[in-house]
């Protein structure tokens, strides 16, 4: 559960986040939605102290996390884990070690560096790879990837850190309509499935509208709104996009419908085998 309380952040004297206060009950698909420059971005960042408020509070359980330092800082950052527009992979390295990365925050530094990567982690890596359906890119370099495929890849990422939140920064903004359907099912799918909570932000309304219980809509650092799709009249849309009279809904839509159908269970057979063959 999240508690966010009173929380600003300034750059300057430009106000990005402006005593933004909510709560979210563990488990939810939060999409947060607004214009370019309506602090988003700086929203979710400050959720994993990417960037530190200004004031304000953010409580996860009872834990204060804009107080958070050293270890348990580290140990929020591998309970919250991010997934980016630009997929934040190491292109020259194959899928699996980008992969494996994900398990960097539950391991010492210097087994890091030797890369020493147990036969379990590389289980789990494929597992999760045949889980988003692409383990067949297992040692490809990751740069060589559809833009579809390494959203995939980073989000197979993010399921090794075993978050209990997943903050997604438009995932799918750089993506074709078909590559934004497999990516936002498939966190729909970690939601649901795997309970865990998901905050997303997302520049195309009618995928918040098809994907998140929830919507928060924000407009110059404020939450404007806060509520279920339904509730999200044309007014509403307005208040959150601006007042043009001319304001097309379809600015803002990808045209991308969920799947529901659970993703394809995983094999283990298959993992074992594969990892046997590294
Ligand atoms: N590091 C920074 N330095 C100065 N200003 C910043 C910084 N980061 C964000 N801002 C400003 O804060 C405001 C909110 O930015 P933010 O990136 O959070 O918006 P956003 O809603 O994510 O926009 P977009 O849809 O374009 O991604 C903007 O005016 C932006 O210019
Ligand atoms: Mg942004």
């Amino acid at each position: 559960m999240f508690e966010i309380r009173n929380l600003s952040r300034h750059f300057g004297t430009k106000v990005a986040v402006d005593d933004v206060s909510f709560s979210i009950p563990e488990g939810q698909m939060v999409g947060v939605i607004g214009r370019s420059g309506a602090g988003k971005s700086t929203l979710l960042r400050m959720i994993n102290r990417l960037a530190d408020p200004t004031a304000g509070s953010i409580r996860y359980g009872d834990v204060e996390i804009v107080s958070l330092k050293g270890e348990a800082l580290r140990r929020w950052r591998r309970d919250c884990a991010m997934i980016f527009q630009q997929f934040n992979l190491v292109p020259r390295l194959d899928v699996l070690t980008n992969v494996l990365l994900g398990r960097l925050n539950h391991r010492s530094t210097a087994l890091s560096v030797m890369n020493l990567f147990s036969r379990d982690e590389r289980i789990m890596a494929i597992a999760a790879l045949e889980r988003l359906g692409i383990e067949q890119t297992v040692l490809q370099a990751a740069g060589t990837l559809s833009g579809g495929q390494q959203q995939r890849v980073a989000i197979a990422r993010a399921l090794m850190q075993e978050p209990r939140v997943i903050l997604a920064d438009e995932p799918i903004a750089s993506l074709d309509p078909l590559n934004a359907k497999v990516v936002m099912d498939a966190l729909a799918d970690i939601n649901r499935r795997d309970g865990i909570t998901v905050i997303t932000n997302l520049h195309t309304l009618d995928t918040a509208r098809a994907y998140c219980q929830r919507i928060l809509g924000m407009a110059e650092g404020r939450v404007v709104f806060d509520g279920p799709p339904a509730e999200l009249t044309a007014e509403v849309v307005r208040r959150i996009y601006g007042a043009e009279d001319d304001f097309d809904e379809r600015m803002t839509s990808t045209s991308i419908t969920p799947q529901w159908v659970p993703a394809p269970e995983t094999v283990p057979g298959l993992a074992m085998q594969a990892a046997a063959a590294m």
